[in-house]
């Protein structure tokens, strides 16, 4: 089933919102080799991605436009772009780290968590980027859209800890390092270094 408030505005427009280099580079893509992403959208993360890690991208969406657009970015990249519906089906594969980008204002964002934790292989990531909770050009309405607190309760229901305090990913977003194993960071770190 299509998540609520999953719908995207153009591409050249959804473009302007992120700077990808710099979320990518704080979430430490390059460290990962084989990496799943729910929403590969326009390919706007996807492809990027792929060319960062040492293995390849499985991106999964329920839009058939979307996938086309992302394939035909990704020519030559090493990338497989699959229609499945995640939240029904899961990711299906094993991987190093899974994104849930810009998607965790989903319904059961408990269960899209379980479904990432189960994806991954020991000492894996589950990396989270949204919108922060304010005034953002784009982003789903605030009384669905998580702070990264809610994102923090969620993943311990769902079995991850934090690996990290929240990311700052200006200019609108903040992200979340999310680990089954390792060292859990510690609460007190975590709420100070909050910046939203
Ligand atoms: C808000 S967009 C984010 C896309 C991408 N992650 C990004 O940040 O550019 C959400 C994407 O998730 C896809 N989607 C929605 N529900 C889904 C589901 N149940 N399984 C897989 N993809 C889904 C939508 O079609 C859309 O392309």
């Amino acid at each position: 089933m299509r998540i609520r408030d999953s719908g995207m505005p153009d591409e050249e427009y959804w473009e302007t919102l992120f700077d990808v280099e710099l979320i990518l580079c704080r979430l430490g893509i390059e460290r990962f080799h084989d990496v799943a992403e729910l929403g590969c959208g326009y390919g706007t993360f996807s492809i990027p991605v792929a060319q960062s890690i040492s293995g390849t991208l499985y991106t999964f969406d329920v839009n058939p436009a979307m996938l086309h657009r992302t394939l035909e970015r990704g020519a030559g990249l090493p990338i497989v772009c699959q229609r499945r519906d995640v939240m029904q089906e899961g990711f299906g594969v094993p991987v190093d780290a899974v994104l849930l980008f810009n998607i965790l204002h989903c319904e059961a964002p408990v269960k899209l968590l379980a479904h990432a934790a189960q994806a991954l292989r020991p000492n894996g990531e589950v990396l989270v980027i949204h919108w922060r909770h304010g005034e953002t050009p784009r982003g789903p309405s605030l009384d669905i859209r998580p702070r990264s607190e809610h994102v923090l309760r969620w993943a311990e229901d769902a079995g991850l800890h934090a690996l990290s305090a929240s990311i700052d990913l200006p200019p609108w977003h903040y992200g979340l390092r999310l680990g089954e194993s390792g060292s859990r960071f510690p609460t007190q770190d975590r709420v100070s270094h909050r910046r939203q």
